[in-house]
């Protein structure tokens, strides 16, 4: 049966049932939104350099597109690149999901608004980050001589597979005016509270944004948390000194790890003796995704400067934080958590890294964290 949203324009879909509820309520609207989409679809959770990836046609965005979205069915949230082409522009559009972006490469501005208020313009350059409010209107435009590609972390897999119904997610009236009030400057202030929080709905770059002390991961790293456009889903970003990794541990799926600058690799795995590990390596401008829940991963800086990564996690959907601290990933696996703490790691795990810095002339500085520990 056609809708009448159909019949407007074709492109967004409310739904009818026409056969068995159980043929409804088994269909999966997100794969069906892709494929309506026309969009290349791109399966994997590692990717050296998000700025190089081989991207099909997306008109509607403004140019060219694909999803990232790995084979793993209870995913929360998948990532959209974008490039507008130099001089285009993306259609205008709105949602009912979160998307938090960051522009990987060239420059250019956006227009955003709720039906009746007046749009909040702002411009925006390679390191910039920034939310769209819940279903506020909006549209991008590359202002520059280059191509403007940018990665937009979104909740559009869990929204539509709960759901059921395009029509609902991308064509709904509904404002969320504690959100988004129309309110000048929306996309220029900046504040911290709460000594490792920053509230700002834009970042002018990233890759420079204050970071603090944060030791409950080890190895000196510093870390801030983002709360954007009162998004449920807070994106972090951290840094690691030079000769230096993380302490392995697990958590839910769907954290996409945008590396911001430096050298490294990741390692993930799932069984005990490590047999099913792969190894991530990046640069400036790629990303690693956590695939499933047993994934356990760990992040190296093989490089000679610091390195620095933003992770879009998928947020809490609505669910009260568990007990300990809102984070079993941070609690020792002695003490019941998702961690390994440095002195019950797998020997291979140093051995890996030593490897690794030695083809880039950089010293290990883990003897004093895994001396600290012991
Ligand atoms: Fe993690």
């Amino acid at each position: 049966m056609t809708t009448q949203a159909q019949k407007q324009d074709g492109m967004i879909h409310g739904e009818q049932v026409d056969g068995p509820m159980e043929d409804y309520i088994n269909r999966d609207f997100y794969e069906e939104w892709q494929q309506c989409e026309g969009v290349k679809v791109i399966r994997d959770f590692a990717f050296e350099d998000l700025r190089t990836l081989e991207l099909g046609p997306w008109a509607r965005k403004g140019g060219r597109g694909a999803v990232i979205n790995i084979p793993n069915d209870v995913l929360k949230n998948d990532a959209h690149v974008i490039e507008i082409s130099s001089g285009g522009k993306s259609e205008p559009e709105r949602h009912l999901y979160e998307e938090t972006v960051y522009v990987l490469s060239g420059r250019g501005a956006s227009k955003v608004w709720y039906e009746g208020q007046e749009p909040e313009t702002f411009e925006w350059q390679a390191g910039s980050m920034f939310a769209i409010p819940l279903n506020a209107w909006y549209q991008h435009f590359n202002t520059g001589n280059q191509p403007a590609r940018y990665i937009g972390v979104t909740t559009l897999p869990s929204l539509l597979r709960f759901f059921k119904d395009r029509e609902f997610i991308f064509n709904n009236p509904c404002k969320f005016p504690a959100r988004f009030g129309g309110e000048a400057e929306y996309f220029a202030k900046a504040k911290r509270y709460n000594r490792r929080v920053w509230e700002t709905n834009f970042i002018p770059n990233a890759p420079d944004l204050g970071l603090f002390a944060y030791s409950e991961r080890g190895a000196g790293g510093i870390n801030a948390v983002l709360e954007m456009a009162g998004n449920s889903t807070r994106p972090a970003i951290s840094e690691f000194p030079v000769g230096t990794y993380k302490k392995a541990h697990k958590h839910g799926p769907g954290a996409h790890l945008v590396i911001l600058s430096g050298t490294g690799f990741s390692l993930l795995w799932t069984k005990e003796d490590m047999s099913d590990l792969r190894k991530c390596e990046w640069r400036e401008g790629g990303m690693v995704i956590v695939p499933n829940d047993d994934c356990i991963h760990q992040h190296f800086n093989s490089g000679p400067t610091r390195a620095r990564y933003l992770a879009f996690h998928p947020g809490h959907m609505g669910m009260r934080k568990p007990k300990h601290g809102g984070n079993l990933s941070n609690v020792s696996k002695k003490k019941g958590g998702w961690q390994i703490e440095y002195e019950d790691q797998n020997p291979l795990v140093n051995e890996i890294f030593e490897a690794e810095l030695a083809k880039h002339g950089a010293q290990s500085r883990m003897h004093e964290y895994l001396k600290k520990e012991t």
